[in-house]
């Protein structure tokens, strides 16, 4: 017979919601649900329907360790080893980033643009959110996915084996647009764009858990990003566009990279749910066929 121990579901969220807090954890409520939830493996709508239920006694010390992971200000996703990105769950770890919501953003724009038959770059793929997604919404596509960590790359061959994408993208070894063995019609690119000296100031989750080679854009987090735009000539086709997630504030400045580098292109914004400019959607012959 399994061993029946107090609390209930809903007492363990109280008592794990009030530490988060106390810890400073903004999604206190949330994340003790997810946790909760993993630890009894069952979704967070199975886990909000059985409240009232008595928790098993090794299923609350399972629970145990992982708000104690928590409080030590680890991210849920990494925590739980998923994160959702455009509807799909993906395996994560400490060697990728986390896949972010406006991320999608450079998902949904490459899928419109990316030419019948096309070929499709993901540069600096992490988990492969990116690469995979667009690979399994637009089965015509050609997609190269790359990245300078070895560990990053075995993560999102993983995910790519799991969702269905294995043999649909070549993973590729190296840096920026250096592995791609053709020119592409489409390069999207997630980056690090944060400014070394904004590093510390990210929340605890970010700059003590996430890869810092994930992040760390230079003093003006567009080291990565220039070094991109200066490669574009030399392996993309005539035309071509190149999507780029930056911060908000450093629009302006890409804009001008791309005035003093490239010769042809032209830069638009792209905002996010709530207006902020998250991408910078760059294109080479506007008015081209396909845009
Ligand atoms: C901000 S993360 C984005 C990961 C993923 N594309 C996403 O959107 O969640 C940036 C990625 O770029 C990779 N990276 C950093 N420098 C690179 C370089 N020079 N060439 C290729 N990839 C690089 C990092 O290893 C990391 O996986």
């Amino acid at each position: 017979m399994p061993q029946y121990v107090r609390p209930t579901v809903r007492e363990l969220i109280r008592d794990g919601r009030d530490r988060l807090l106390r810890a400073g954890v903004e999604t206190a409520t949330l994340d003790t649900e997810l946790l909760l939830a993993h630890a009894r493996r069952e979704a967070r709508s199975q886990l909000l329907a059985n409240l009232g239920e008595y928790v098993l006694r090794e299923t609350a010390e399972d629970f145990e360790s992982l708000l104690l992971r928590r409080l030590a200000r680890e991210p849920v996703s990494y925590i739980v080893g998923r994160r959702e990105f455009w509807g799909r769950p993906f395996l994560v770890d400490p060697s990728v980033l986390v896949p972010r919501p406006e991320t999608e953003l450079l998902v949904e724009r490459a899928l419109k643009i990316a030419p019948p038959g096309g070929i499709v770059a993901d540069i600096g793929t992490g988990s492969g959110c990116i690469a995979i997604s667009v690979a399994l919404d637009r089965p015509d596509l050609v997609v190269y996915a790359t990245d300078r960590s070895p560990e990053a790359l075995a993560v999102a061959r993983l995910n790519a084996a799991e969702l269905g994408a294995e043999g649909r993208i070549r993973f590729l070894e190296g840096s920026l647009l250096d592995p791609l063995p053709e020119r592409a019609d489409v390069i999207i690119a997630n980056l690090p764009y944060v400014p070394t000296q904004e590093l510390a100031e990210l929340e605890l989750e970010v700059s003590s858990w996430e890869p810092r080679p994930a992040l760390d854009g230079g003093p003006d987090g567009l080291d990565l990003v220039r070094q991109l735009i200066t490669q574009l000539p030399s392996h993309v086709k005539q035309p071509a566009a190149c999507l780029l997630e930056i911060d908000p504030r450093q629009y302006e400045a890409v804009t001008e990279i791309v005035r003093t580098v490239l010769r042809g292109w032209s830069v638009k914004p792209l905002q996010d749910l709530s207006g902020r400019t998250r991408v910078a959607d760059l294109s080479f012959f506007t008015g081209s066929l396909y845009r």
